[in-house]
């Protein structure tokens, strides 16, 4: 089996089972409110853009889960298509987005096969939280960014800088605030072991391993990224802040201008 069907495997058995609090409590996008702040104003950003071209744009919102991306975007007036493999997921997105339901059509697929089959274009391709969890993301991409319109745009939140483009400090002090949160939880022993396996290169296909596929390997390449962008014609900004699951943590490596995660705007 592929590391990409592996990995979609690892996420539906991961989100299915997932509760809404516990999904809270590590997505540091939705757990705190500077970073939906920040969230929000680049999402508000994206949507005027593409409002001055279509009143109504149409948004394809990928690996959208509980509808974090969705509702918001539903709020502000866009049709939106919105497509996860947990059918969970959909489900709680589905209750939340009721009263949108005429402007929201919702699609339980594997992303790798359904934006390659996809016929349709939109206004805004949005892939929230996603990257990391699809191994190729780099393929992902560059089919959401063939879906777009001409003024089209593509925009992702919350995925973890290339560790290695990171300072010493920085990584210490991101793995640190990881640890604070994460001695929380229990699992301590485990989650200790599955560490020093993977830093001697050994992966397994566990659910462990391939749900935050490329967390617990090199992060998301964002150089990488911008210059697939800029290949394909689009003007790429990537946004760089700070991130992490800890609520002691997030405001101080936020006050020392710390960067470990990224967003990004692409755009023509
Ligand atoms: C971290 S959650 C992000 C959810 C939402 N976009 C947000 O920001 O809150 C990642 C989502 O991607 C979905 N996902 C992961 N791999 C996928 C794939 N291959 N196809 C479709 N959805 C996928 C998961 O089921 C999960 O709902």
């Amino acid at each position: 089996m592929s590391r990409t069907s592996i990995a979609a495997l690892a996420n539906v058995a991961a989100y299915d089972g997932f509760e809404s609090a516990d999904y809270i409590d590590g997505a540091p996008h939705i757990k705190h409110a500077s970073l939906r702040e920040l969230y929000a104003t680049l999402l508000h950003q994206v949507f005027v853009r593409a409002a001055a071209v279509t009143p109504k744009p149409r948004v394809l919102d990928l690996g959208a889960g509980e509808g974090s991306v969705t509702l918001p975007f539903l709020t502000l007036g866009a049709r939106v298509v919105a497509i996860d493999i947990s059918q969970g997921q959909l489900d709680r997105l589905k209750a939340r987005c009721v009263e949108f339901r005429d402007s929201l059509e919702i699609r339980c697929q594997d992303l790798n096969v359904a934006l390659h089959d996809e016929k349709e274009s939109y206004d805004i391709v949005v892939a929230n939280s996603l990257l990391h969890h699809i191994p190729d993301y780099s393929s992902l991409i560059r089919a959401a960014l063939g879906r777009l319109n001409p003024k089209g745009q593509f925009f992702s939140f919350q995925d973890p800088l290339r560790y290695s483009s990171l300072g010493a400090f920085q990584r210490m002090f991101s793995n640190g605030s990881y640890y604070v949160w994460r001695f929380g939880k229990g699992d301590v022993f485990a989650g200790v072991q599955r560490r020093l396996r993977r830093q001697r290169g050994v992966f397994t296909d566990s659910v462990h391993d391939n749900t935050e596929y490329h967390v617990v390997r090199d992060g998301v390449d964002q150089d990488q990224i911008a210059a697939l962008c800029k290949s394909l014609g689009f003007q790429c900004d990537i946004h760089k802040y700070f991130s992490t699951q800890s609520r002691v943590m997030q405001p101080i490596g936020a006050a020392m201008n710390l960067a470990n995660t990224f967003a990004v705007i692409a755009h023509r």
